[in-house]
């Protein structure tokens, strides 16, 4: 369990690459348990939780092999049907091998995902959405047993647009006897990037990106044509530096970034007062003086992203002016924000509202990463806190950003990495 220990007021400058989407690239690896044969996969980035992905699949039967960013996926004996607790346990996001595994394999045992440190996070809407498709479920043991025969298309409408939930029903669909329409369907570019290497794969699906999509299923267990698919640049990381450097009144370019996947983060930074800047190869960002407070509310897409809330709000901590954040997506997003208090920020929350008064200036503490994007807020507080920070828990970082610490180095920030010498349980 490494520590990062940074040393604040050092000004961000030069340009910085954004790898390809963690959230697009788990769910494109899992989609590859549809083909039989070879799937190559560009823009992966290496990190903790592609690992873990890369795990499953391994679990499952498939052979995994990485040159650099380029993952391929050998599906041509992977014949497994169970995913372990070690590996959901990990990973929450592991469940999404439930919906390809139901398509080709007809059975799935997939250990259950408990809480996290950001809700309890329940699957009923996956589930519910894969029973109208005619799969059967039943839990036993810590697993969820999922049976079925052929599945048939289906009418599923979401009582919530949850990212996950469409990604395995997508992921069911495409092998379904008939039309399957998911409506209320998350519109994530990660949703778009996944519908549009199905469609590579031979899947025909129309409406990806909006609130209504449409799947004509193959009718039978496939498999499916194994392709290649360069992932979607990943919009939370960039935004993730865009904010890095607001905080510590830098200028940075974000190379490959996607301005049309971040229309809503940018318009905030530019009302927080930040320059932004289309240049032909990403995004430039930069602010002058101490950032403007704003409100903001999370929202499924195209709303802001929960996944830059904490960064966010570790900015607006050290604006002018008091800033209201709502967090819609997740009840349990909140918790870092004693962590940041303890750097001296001044943010009172009340259920899922925080109200978050700018401080001048904020001081360098010890405090824990509780997540991966709660961990990287508590990075950004550091590089603009007076004296220096001892940031523990570092692998919940290590889960979402690749090289999160060197890459910050590489644009001036002063920072050391340690492994920790305290014990495991402390
Ligand atoms: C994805 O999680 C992302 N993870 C999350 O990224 C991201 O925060 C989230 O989407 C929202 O954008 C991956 O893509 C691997 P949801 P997911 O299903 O699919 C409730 C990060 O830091 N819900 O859209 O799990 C749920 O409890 C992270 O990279 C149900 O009630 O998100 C939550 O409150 C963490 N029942 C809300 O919906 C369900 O069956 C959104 O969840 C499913 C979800």
């Amino acid at each position: 369990m490494d520590r990062l220990f940074v040393t604040g007021g050092r000004r961000l400058q030069g340009s910085v690459p954004v790898g390809g989407a963690k959230n697009s690239a788990l769910k494109l690896m899992a989609a590859a348990l549809l083909t039989e044969g070879r799937t190559v996969i560009e823009n992966v980035p290496r990190i903790a939780d592609c690992q873990t992905m890369a795990e499953v699949l391994e679990h499952l039967g498939a052979g995994v092999s990485w040159d650099g960013t380029t993952v391929t996926l050998d599906t041509s004996d992977a014949r497994g049907i169970e995913t372990p607790y070690e590996l959901v346990s990990r990973m929450r996001a592991s469940i999404v091998v439930l919906g390809p595994l139901l398509a080709r394999r007809g059975r799935a045992r997939v250990a259950m995902p408990g809480g996290c440190n950001i809700g309890s996070r329940s699957i009923d809407l996956h589930l519910k959405g894969l029973e109208r498709m005619g799969a059967d479920f039943s839990t036993r043991h810590g697993y969820l047993e999922a049976r079925a025969g052929q599945l048939r298309g289906a009418t599923i409408v979401l009582d919530f647009p949850s990212v996950g939930a469409t990604e395995n029903i997508l992921m069911a669909a495409v092998a379904a006897s008939g039309t399957t329409v998911i409506e209320n369907a998350a519109r994530e570019p990660e949703i778009q990037d996944l519908a549009a290497m199905l469609g590579e794969m031979g899947a025909a699906i129309d409406g990806a990106g909006s609130t209504t999509i449409e799947v004509m299923g193959s009718g039978d267990a496939g498999p499916f044509r194994p392709i290649r698919h360069r992932t979607v640049p990943d919009r939370i990381e960039a935004g993730t530096y865009a904010i890095a450097a607001c905080i510590t009144g830098g200028e940075v370019l974000l190379e490959d970034a996607r301005p049309d996947h971040l229309d809503m983060v940018l318009d905030k930074l530019v009302e927080a007062g930040a320059g932004v800047e289309l240049v032909d190869d990403g995004i430039s960002v930069s602010m002058a003086d101490r950032p403007r407070a704003v409100d903001f509310v999370t929202l499924p897409y195209p709303g802001f992203p929960t996944d830059l809330q904490p960064q966010l709000m570790a900015m607006l901590a050290t604006a002018r002016g008091t800033s209201i954040a709502t967090e819609n997506v997740f009840e349990s997003r909140f918790m870092f924000v004693e962590e940041l208090n303890r750097m001296g920020a001044d943010i009172r929350t009340e259920g899922h509202h925080a109200v978050i008064r700018g401080v001048h200036r904020l001081s360098a503490a010890p405090v824990r990463a509780l997540d991966i994007r709660a961990g990287a807020a508590m990075i950004i507080a550091a590089l603009a806190a007076e004296g220096a920070s001892e940031i523990a828990d570092l692998h919940h970082v290590d889960r979402g950003y690749a090289s999160f610490d060197a890459r910050l180095a590489s644009l001036g920030a002063e920072l050391q990495r340690e492994p920790s010498l305290r014990p495991a349980y402390t």
